[in-house]
């Protein structure tokens, strides 16, 4: 098993629901994490918990849309750290319901720019120093919408499918440095996926969001030999 204590991570939508459910599992794996989101509140909610466990915890608020906010964070990793070890692309928003005739402009730049350009732009910024350490370690969070047809969520698949091609393809760019490159696509998640506004007390049959952080521990502590390209997870019941 490889350790991760004192490495850095950075895991993006850490604010609530499966981002703090990673960020919590990689503070207890003993990395330092960097917390992004853009809830000031929430956030510092997150760090704080982390901290009373006896972990390390920054938050930083960040617009992931904002191609100059994401630059101006990246920097600061590199001023600040001078090294990432670990990426967890998790940010993301959702509409379900609306057909794709039916959807805007505006809804579909934001989930392109939310699920599939601000990981993009996170790895532009954050690669270089990986790159450097000839290691590292990123994690997309995608979603099996990423691999089914999803009526009334194709843009939100479309972005999902993106990410994936994005994850494969950065995978082999990336290999010959030592950076390792996975994918998660989970089905539905009891995280009160608030653009969804799904209901997180009827979610007990679901997966939960510890389950994800479960799959990144195994991803980020794997042997370095090897490692593991694609993780789908189900719920193991069948919505009641
Ligand atoms: N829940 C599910 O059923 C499910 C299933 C499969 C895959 N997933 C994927 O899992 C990931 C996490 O979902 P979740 O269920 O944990 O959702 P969630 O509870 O709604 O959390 C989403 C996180 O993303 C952050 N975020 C959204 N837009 C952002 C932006 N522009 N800039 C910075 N941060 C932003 C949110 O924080 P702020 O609002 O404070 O910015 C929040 O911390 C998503 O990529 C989602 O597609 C979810």
């Amino acid at each position: 098993m490889t350790e991760i204590a004192g490495k850095v991570a950075v895991v993006t939508g850490a604010a609530r629901g499966i981002g703090a459910a990673v960020a919590k599992r990689l503070a207890g794996l003993g990395a330092t994490v960097l917390l992004v989101a853009r809830d000031k509140t929430k956030l510092a909610e997150v760090e704080e918990q982390i901290r009373a466990a006896g972990g390390k915890a920054i938050a930083t608020a960040v617009d992931l849309t904002d191609a100059d906010a994401v630059s101006a964070f990246t920097k600061s990793v590199v001023d600040r750290f001078g090294r990432c070890d670990i990426l967890v692309n998790n940010a993301g928003i959702a509409t379900i319901g609306t057909l794709l005739h039916d959807t805007s402009p505006e809804v579909w730049n934001a989930l392109m720019d939310t699920n599939l350009r601000a990981p993009y732009l996170m790895i532009r910024g954050l690669a270089p120093l990986m790159i450097e350490a000839r290691s590292g370690q990123i994690i997309n969070i995608s979603s099996l919408a990423g691999r089914n047809p999803v009526k009334g969520a194709a843009a939100y698949s479309a972005s999902k499918w993106g990410l994936n091609g994005l994850t494969y393809s950065v995978a082999e760019e990336l290999r010959e440095y030592g950076i390792r490159v996975s994918v998660i696509a989970p089905g539905s998640v009891n995280s009160g996926f608030s653009s969804l506004g799904t209901n997180e007390a009827e979610g007990g049959w679901k997966i939960q969001p510890d389950d994800i952080a479960e799959a990144v521990a195994m991803l980020v502590t794997q042997s370095p030999t090897s490692f593991i390209s694609e993780v789908l997870l189900r719920p193991a019941q069948r919505k009641p």
